[in-house]
């Protein structure tokens, strides 16, 4: 109920503050303070993540417990359809107010963070933007009572970088399209109510050929592989998607078709933005760590965090974090202006999944035997930092589009 007010709140603010200013003036001063009711979203979420999340995730992570119970509850609060419009069940705001929502989630849990962001990113995303009213209808204001959540199925076993490469083919029968393949690493995969499926009508076309398809679950024809064996996000679930002659009505296509290839990599540049969110929240939550220990504990007859070496690991955590979170609000604020962000989204994904893994590394260090040991969540933020380097683009892939974008604006 608590959150449900805050929802309410954050909703009347919106309304009748943020509509009156002018964007532009706006994005320079998000960067050095928020506005109010950004302010309001990344404090609910903080809250919440300190009081509910954080100190059940070492057991989640334990038992690969699935946080439902905090997934409904982020529903209520508004945080798991942070983008979709109020008309069509969502919270109304931004993308700059997903990302702070994101990274205080992940702060106190990165499984839970990685659940929130493929319903808001990967599922709802590509449908708000691809999808007919009647699909908007179908596939997201139903699912408001916040129980349900989607996933997006676009890797598969042979291909995930490559993803123009897939193979699950798609062809139509009558007023059916019939689906037939693998497709691999599907977070959410176990307690979804629907995914977005890529599929190709035509293997000659290449990454041309793909179209994405909208597909209840559970379906015929679509079954679960094993749970995946995780070495870090381990709340969440992640698993193969197999179709066998898996047959959805014609009025399944998303967007139209052959645009299969666009609509995932936009629905990724989007993404991404969410990932960095998430690695913030993990190198935040590494840091939180590490300082407080560094304060506690003594060795040669003063605190640790009076030597310089500890000191310096600090400086350089804070550093790596701050300038990775200014990337992630700049790309999420150039999104939220309509402006082009594929560069941005990548850089932040980037600087801030590194700056995760490097926070998480440091903090171990710092503190010694105790960071090596499940009693303190440090050896967790070390495990869960390292996805980030990986899923929605590997570090590789991101600084190919980092380039591929820099050469353009250099392009004689
Ligand atoms: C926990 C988890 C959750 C995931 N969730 C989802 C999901 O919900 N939906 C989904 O569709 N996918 C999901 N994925 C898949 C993920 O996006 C892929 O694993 C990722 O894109 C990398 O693909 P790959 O594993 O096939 O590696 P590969 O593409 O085989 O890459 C192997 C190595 O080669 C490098 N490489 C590949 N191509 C290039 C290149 N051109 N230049 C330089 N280096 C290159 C890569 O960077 C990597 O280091 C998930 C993966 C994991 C592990
Ligand atoms: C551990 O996992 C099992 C099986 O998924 C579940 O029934 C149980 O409630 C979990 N326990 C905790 C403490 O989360
Ligand atoms: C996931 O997104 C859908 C689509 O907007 C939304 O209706 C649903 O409530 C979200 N899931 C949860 C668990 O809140
Ligand atoms: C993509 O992966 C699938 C297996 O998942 C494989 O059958 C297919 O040949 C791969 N595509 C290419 C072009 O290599
Ligand atoms: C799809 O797969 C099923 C079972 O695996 C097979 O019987 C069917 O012929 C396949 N259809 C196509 C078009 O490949």
């Amino acid at each position: 109920m608590v959150y449900c007010a805050h929802r309410f709140l954050l909703l009347f603010k919106i309304r009748f503050k943020m509509a009156l200013i002018p964007f532009s003036s706006r994005a320079l001063s998000q960067l050095a303070e928020l506005p109010e009711m950004h302010q309001m979203m990344r404090q609910t979420c903080r809250d919440y993540a300190a009081k509910e999340l954080a100190p059940i995730a070492a057991t989640l992570d334990k038992n690969h417990t699935y946080p439902a119970k905090q997934i409904l509850e982020l529903g209520a609060m508004g945080v798991m359809a942070v983008e979709v419009p109020e008309e069509l069940g969502g919270t109304g705001m931004d993308y700059l107010a997903y990302s702070l929502a994101m990274e205080e989630i992940s702060r106190g849990c990165a499984s839970t963070g990685v659940v929130v962001s493929v319903n808001n990113s990967l599922y709802i995303g590509p449908i708000l933007k691809y999808g007919n009213e009647e699909q908007k209808k179908q596939w997201i204001t139903p699912f408001t009572t916040g129980e349900k959540v989607g996933c997006f199925a676009l890797s598969e076993p042979g291909n995930g970088s490559d993803a123009g490469a897939a193979s699950t083919m798609a062809h139509q029968d009558g007023d059916e399209w019939v689906l037939n393949g693998t497709k691999a690493w599907i977070t959410n995969s176990w307690e979804a109510s629907a995914t977005v499926v890529f599929a190709t009508t035509d293997k000659a076309l290449k990454h041309k050929g793909i179209s994405a398809f909208l597909v209840p679950m559970p379906h015929p024809g679509l079954s679960l592989g094993k749970k995946e064996e995780k070495l870090g996000i381990r709340a969440s679930s992640t698993a193969n998607i197999i179709l066998e002659d898996c047959r959805i009505p014609l009025g399944n296509l998303l967007g139209s078709r052959g645009a299969g290839f666009k609509i995932a990599m936009q629905t990724l540049d989007s993404g991404r933005i969410g990932i960095a969110s998430q690695a913030l929240g993990i190198a935040q939550a590494a840091l939180d760590c590490a300082a407080d220990y560094a304060h506690k504990r003594t060795a040669f007859g003063a605190p640790i965090g009076k030597m310089q070496a500890i000191q310096f690991k600090l400086a350089d955590m804070a550093l790596a974090i701050e300038s990775a979170r200014l990337l992630t609000w700049k790309a999420a604020l150039l999104k939220d202006a309509k402006k082009p962000f594929t560069k941005e989204a990548a850089m932040a994904k980037l600087a801030a999944s590194e700056a995760a893994t490097f926070s998480a590394h440091q903090s171990i260090q710092i503190l010694g035997g105790m960071g090596f040991v499940t009693d303190m969540p440090a050896e967790r933020h070390y495990r869960d930092a390292r996805i980030t380097e990986i899923y929605e683009g590997t570090s590789e892939i991101q600084r190919l589009v980092i380039a591929n974008q820099v050469l353009k604006e250099y392009q004689p």
